[in-house]
């Protein structure tokens, strides 16, 4: 198991992200983060791991790995506003760069939201803009929907609707059920989050003013997974 300590950078002089991962379920997303740190993929590590459901199985994944947990559930009668001030507050205490919302069921508020401008990410089981909120794999099997996957962007006070980065497709096949769907944009959603999360690392994405640039290219629409040209060997991936 790997602690923060052993997700040092490959170049001595480049920071390392520090990133701050919010999760209310089982954080496979949050696993496969973890991985790709510890394998030094991406030049990052998980100072925190905070989730508004006590006892949350993401969060046993974290101490696992030796890396700090916060239990922070809404109090009750709590303001979306209050129990942002209070994320925040517990987020300045780790020096964070990026925040990662790994399956954080909860809606954030505008002023957390803001605050954390274009450090602030999120992976979405579906192709945005389509199928924002809940229940995707179902809604795509009832539309009798060919082709499905998820979407990483970065976050805006509206709903899955900030802009896109990367996407991953995912086709629905004959006899597909919601739990054999689900599984298989899973598997794509722990390659997409990672890569995403390696570029920012890397300074090659950044969103100003709402407006994602990888390698000063503006992304005006998201890019797709399986368009990218890789080079395994470095772990690059140029849009085609
Ligand atoms: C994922 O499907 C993610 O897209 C959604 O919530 C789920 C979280 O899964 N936002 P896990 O907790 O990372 O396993």
């Amino acid at each position: 198991m790997s602690s923060p300590a052993e997700c040092e950078p490959a170049t001595p002089s480049g920071r390392v992200l520090r990133l701050a991962v919010l999760a209310s379920g089982t954080g496979s997303n949050l696993g496969a983060i973890l991985d790709a740190c510890r394998s030094g993929r991406i030049r990052a590590q998980v100072l925190v791991v905070i989730s508004d459901r006590p006892g949350a199985t993401a969060l046993g994944r974290a101490q696992a790995h030796g890396i700090p947990t916060l239990e922070l559930p809404p109090l009750t009668g709590e303001s979306r506003t209050s129990h942002g001030e209070r994320l925040l507050a517990a987020l300045t205490r780790f020096d964070i760069d990026l925040v990662v919302l790994a399956g954080y069921m909860r809606i954030l508020s505008a002023e957390f939201v803001q605050t954390l401008a274009g450090r602030l990410i999120n992976i979405h089981p579906s192709l945005l803009p389509r199928h924002k909120g809940l229940h995707t794999h179902r809604r795509v099997l009832e539309a009798g929907e060919l082709e499905h996957g998820c979407t990483v962007h970065f976050v805006t006070a509206e709903l899955d609707g900030g802009p896109p980065v990367l996407q991953s497709r995912v086709t629905v096949l004959e006899g597909d059920d919601e739990a054999r769907l689900a599984a298989r944009v899973l598997e794509r959603e722990h390659v997409i989050f990672p890569r995403v999360i390696g570029w920012i690392a890397d300074g090659r994405l950044t969103c100003d003013q709402g407006i994602p640039r990888l390698d000063g290219h503006a992304l005006d629409a998201p890019l797709l997974e399986d368009r990218l040209l890789e080079d395994s060997s470095a772990g690059e991936a140029t849009p085609r």
